[in-house]
């Protein structure tokens, strides 16, 4: 079972690292950690559950944030109370992006960032990825809002950025008045 502990620290440099195209078909390796991952962030969105075993919320995870560098990323998100949906994108990228940019008001969050960050982190309304599903097959995303963010924060892992990357250093609030808050 995965464990907090478990997850690089932004500390650690291997969260620089631009990750690796992975080759089909998966390793059993690469299917145990997503499912690990799968697990660790569904569980930790259920108060009792994360409690229980120390967990610390989120809703997306990168191989790399456990040391794998590899482009792949999860995501779960609870769509209802206690419903969750699970998504495994594989080699994703953005085939097409809104115009409009929103941010999130509270300040975004990250399993490997263990201190508040304010700021505005400027992500694109809705996206389209392009990706690949565990089985190799291509598949095509569309997500807005919340999940929109989640998927370009994750995509951003395999590059080596951290959400504060994006937030301006004069002026942290830069954009407060340009871009939609959610
Ligand atoms: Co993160």
């Amino acid at each position: 079972m995965l464990k907090t502990k478990d997850i690089l620290d932004e500390k650690d440099k291997r969260l620089r690292m631009i990750s690796k195209k992975v080759e089909f078909p998966l390793t059993k390796k690469d299917k145990e950690l997503i499912s690990t991952m799968i697990k660790y962030l569904h569980d930790s969105q259920i108060d009792e559950l994360s409690e229980k075993y120390d967990l610390r919320p989120g809703m997306g995870m990168s191989a790399i944030q456990l040391g794998v560098a590899k482009r792949y990323f999860v995501v779960v998100n609870e769509i209802d109370e206690g419903e969750f949906e699970t998504y495994v994108l594989i080699n994703p990228k953005i085939i097409s992006n809104s115009v409009e940019k929103i941010y999130v008001e509270m300040g975004e969050g990250c399993l490997s960032v263990n201190r508040p960050v304010e700021g505005i982190v400027p992500r694109y309304a809705r996206v389209t990825m392009e990706a690949y599903d565990m089985e190799g097959r291509k598949v095509h995303i569309r997500a807005r809002e919340e999940l929109a963010i989640c998927f370009q924060h994750e995509l951003d892992h395999l590059n080596g950025i951290l959400f504060f990357d994006h937030i301006d250093k004069k002026n942290p609030f830069k954009g407060k008045d340009e871009y939609r808050a959610i």
